[in-house]
């Protein structure tokens, strides 16, 4: 299977975390999300101990929230000891809820207002990744009014283009994130930076987009990074303690999409840097991860039930489910693939072709076109593999459909961690 969470038992349903699915979709209902809790911490680990063994002993990795923003995640990040990206302050709201320690969270966002800078301050956001300089200013005078000197990376666009999808890329010079190197203006906010009394500098952050299958453009954000901290060094005799390199690898969500090693390409790209550190002779004590994809999407599987399956002679069948583009925009947003089992089903072989339509009243509610799957009846189960990830953290409740139930399984126990939303809770905002 494509992950080793993922099994057909002796039943021919499918297993996910060692929990017969059909069971759970009976038991709970669907639309069902389900999250391995085991598979979230080895995920964390992975970084976590890869992060100190390849580069130095104090670095570490910082779950990008986006991915999945809910208690649960906080907690089990927060047990393992890394740190966090928030890039809200509905994110900071929900990770101080469950005590995390905030001076390992770090603050992104291209346009962060002064309420949202009041509100990370007040709230013990340890580090801000600035985007731009008037964003610098305002930190530090918000900083000033509260009478605190503010930790802060400077977001850097190293001019790499990881050609993954155009809407996941953020490190080209033309971005609506950060600040370049290429046009000198990297070099402006850094001395700016320097000579604000109430920030201060602590390093410097780059991404360069999500879904990277090997570390081609980890090798090259690192070069170029290290380059640039040197002639800041050179510049203006700064010496930067943490190098920040933005989100982590890639996710397989199909068979046709690589396996991939992350502690291996740790150790490849560690190397790069070690080398290119001594090289220069800089002192960069910490190097910071922001996996998000790779900590929760092979975590997460959702369940549908089947509803009518219809084909269109001459052209092709539709498998209608009960969720849709609501609990997974993915596909209508970005064409993602996905694995689509018969859960109920599971060790029939995949002999239909069918295009997996959701709910909503539009012909774009689709969560993936003209995939195999079984021979499908009408309350099947019907599983989506890898959906841990920019699923339920997009989630919307267009055409006013109730988001899903999330329920997660650790040693074989299963508990709600998110309820199901309500239509009392559809309208609580509404006057
Ligand atoms: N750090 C920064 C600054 C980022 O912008 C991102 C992702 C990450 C970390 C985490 O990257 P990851 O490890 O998850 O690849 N909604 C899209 C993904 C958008 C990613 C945006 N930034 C999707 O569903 O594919």
């Amino acid at each position: 299977m494509l992950h080793t969470n993922v099994k057909i038992n002796e039943l021919g349903h499918l297993e996910f975390a060692g929990a017969d699915v059909t069971v759970l979709a009976k038991k709970y209902g669907t639309p069902l999300m389900l999250l391995d809790s085991e598979r979230v911490k080895s995920n964390v680990n992975v970084y976590v101990n890869g992060l100190k063994s390849a580069f130095t002993p104090t670095s570490f990795p910082c779950y990008a929230s986006k991915a999945l923003s809910i208690k649960e995640i906080y907690r089990i990040v927060k047990a393992q000891g890394a740190g966090i990206d928030v890039v809200s302050c509905g994110e900071i709201y929900t990770a101080k809820s469950v005590d995390f320690p905030m001076e390992k969270a770090f603050f992104h966002g291209n346009n962060k207002t002064d309420s949202d800078i009041l509100y990370a301050i007040e709230n013990g956001v340890g580090y801000f990744v600035v985007d731009n300089v008037e964003e610098l200013n305002a930190i530090d005078s918000i900083a000033n009014s509260k009478g605190i000197k503010q930790n802060v990376l400077i977001r850097i666009t190293p001019g790499i283009d990881p050609h993954t999808n155009a809407k996941i890329t953020t490190g080209q010079v033309d971005s609506k994130f950060g600040t370049p190197i290429e046009t000198g203006q990297a070099f402006d906010i850094t001395s700016k930076a320097l000579a604000l009394k109430n920030v201060c500098l602590k390093g410097f952050h780059c991404h360069v987009g999500s879904q990277c299958f090997d570390s081609t453009s980890f090798i090259d954000a690192t070069k170029i990074m290290l380059t640039f901290i040197r002639d800041v060094k050179n510049l203006f005799g700064f010496d930067t303690e943490i190098l920040n390199l933005g989100g982590g690898y890639g996710v397989r969500y199909v068979e046709s999409d690589p396996e991939i090693d992350v502690l291996k390409n740790l150790e490849i790209v560690g190397k790069t840097f070690n080398d290119i550190l001594k090289e220069y002779n800089l002192n960069v004590k910490t190097v910071i991860l922001e996996p998000g994809r790779s900590i929760v999407a092979n975590a997460g599987l959702t369940l549908y039930t089947a509803g009518s399956f219809k084909t269109i002679d001459g052209y092709k069948s539709y498998l209608s489910i009960d969720g849709g583009m609501t609990d997974n925009p993915r596909f209508a947003l970005y064409g993602s693939d996905y694995t689509v089992i018969n859960a109920s089903k599971a060790s029939l072989e995949k002999t239909v072709i069918a295009t997996i339509a959701g709910r909503c009243c539009e012909s774009g509610d689709v969560i993936q076109e003209n995939v195999s799957i079984q021979q499908t009846s009408r309350g099947d189960i019907i599983a989506v593999l890898v959906t841990g990830a920019y699923n339920y953290s997009m989630a919307s409740n267009y055409n006013k459909l109730c988001r899903p139930m999330m329920v997660a399984i650790e040693n074989g126990i299963d508990k709600v961690i998110v309820k199901r939303e309500t239509f009392e809770d559809l309208i609580k905002n509404e006057i």
